[in-house]
């Protein structure tokens, strides 16, 4: 049974729901980074190489009970549910998302999908093996608490793995007004952590951090694929060109803070952060 998100969530809600199509068409059912371990690789094969790298991190395997926070279109979860039979349940707050979701078969343990905030849901403690959030966490508003909930859910040995945008620490107030508080405003980000943050807050809720890595280098390709793929739509797409130019489209800005994030990556000041930790028990 869907529950509708709770209030906190809510604005994250409408930013998926209105920009559902122009995300489906601009990023396709994998709404998060790809990851180039060698510039060969296509973007589908980038992004789905970032997925099983967090299937690896997590050790996910036959009957891994997986919580996805944050689990957009469901992609992620039919891929761990088909290659490695994982069981997971997703939670999204996107009606569209949920939807789209819910429509898709797989093969493998179906996926159970919670339109619901993470942080309101009532899963019995030590109830998974892991806990993934791809590009979750900084549209949840009390971050420490998505931390402190995975705690919770893991079971003795359990992991955590995120991949998160940070801030790098020593970004400049310039960088911050005019590069990294936009991003946030206009991508319904809560707020940018920097690693130390990141590191703090994992142990605080108890897990033991095993791994903190920046691959900012391996990930911002992804940038030049989006822009690249806007520009194309800008010229053959009606709907896409309307998101782009209608000025009354409550998203518009957003659509053009992709070239902000380019900028952002490039230049060093927006990380991707990929922490991987462990629940002590
Ligand atoms: C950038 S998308 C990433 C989706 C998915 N992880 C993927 O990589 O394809 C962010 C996701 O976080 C979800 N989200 C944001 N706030 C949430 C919350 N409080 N509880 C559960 N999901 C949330 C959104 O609904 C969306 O599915």
């Amino acid at each position: 049974m869907a529950n509708r998100p709770k209030n906190r969530a809510e604005r994250v809600a409408g930013h998926y729901d209105r920009l559902d199509a122009f995300y489906r068409r601009l990023w396709g059912e994998h709404l998060h980074h790809g990851l180039w371990p060698s510039a060969s690789l296509s973007p589908g094969q980038a992004v789905r190489h970032l997925v099983r790298r967090v299937a690896q991190d997590a050790r996910i395997a036959v009957g891994t009970r997986v919580c996805d926070v944050g689990c957009g279109y469901g992609a992620p979860a039919r891929l761990w549910a088909s290659e490695y039979g994982a069981q997971v349940t997703g939670f999204t707050v996107s009606e569209a998302q949920y939807r789209q979701a819910c429509g898709r078969s797989v093969q493998g343990p179906p996926p159970v999908y919670q339109l619901q905030d993470f942080l309101a849901h009532d899963l019995p403690a030590e109830s998974m093996d892991a806990v993934i959030g791809i590009e979750s966490l900084t549209h949840i508003r009390e971050p420490k608490e998505v931390f402190r909930e995975a705690a919770r859910l893991l079971r003795p040995g359990g992991r955590l793995v995120l991949c998160v945008w940070m801030a790098a620490p020593n970004a400049s107030r310039g960088a911050r007004r005019w590069l990294l508080d936009p991003i946030c405003e206009e991508g319904r980000l809560w707020g940018l952590p920097t690693a130390s943050s990141l590191y703090r807050w994992t142990e605080e809720a108890g897990l033991s951090v095993e791994q903190l890595d920046d691959l900012t280098s391996r990930v911002r390709r992804t940038w030049t694929v989006v822009l690249r793929r806007v520009g194309r739509a800008l010229v053959s797409d009606p709907l896409l060109r309307r998101v782009l130019v209608d000025r009354s489209h409550p998203d518009r800005a957003f659509a053009w803070t992709l070239l902000r994030i380019w900028v952002a990556q490039h230049i060093g000041v927006l990380r991707y952060g990929w922490l991987v930790a462990t629940q002590g028990g």
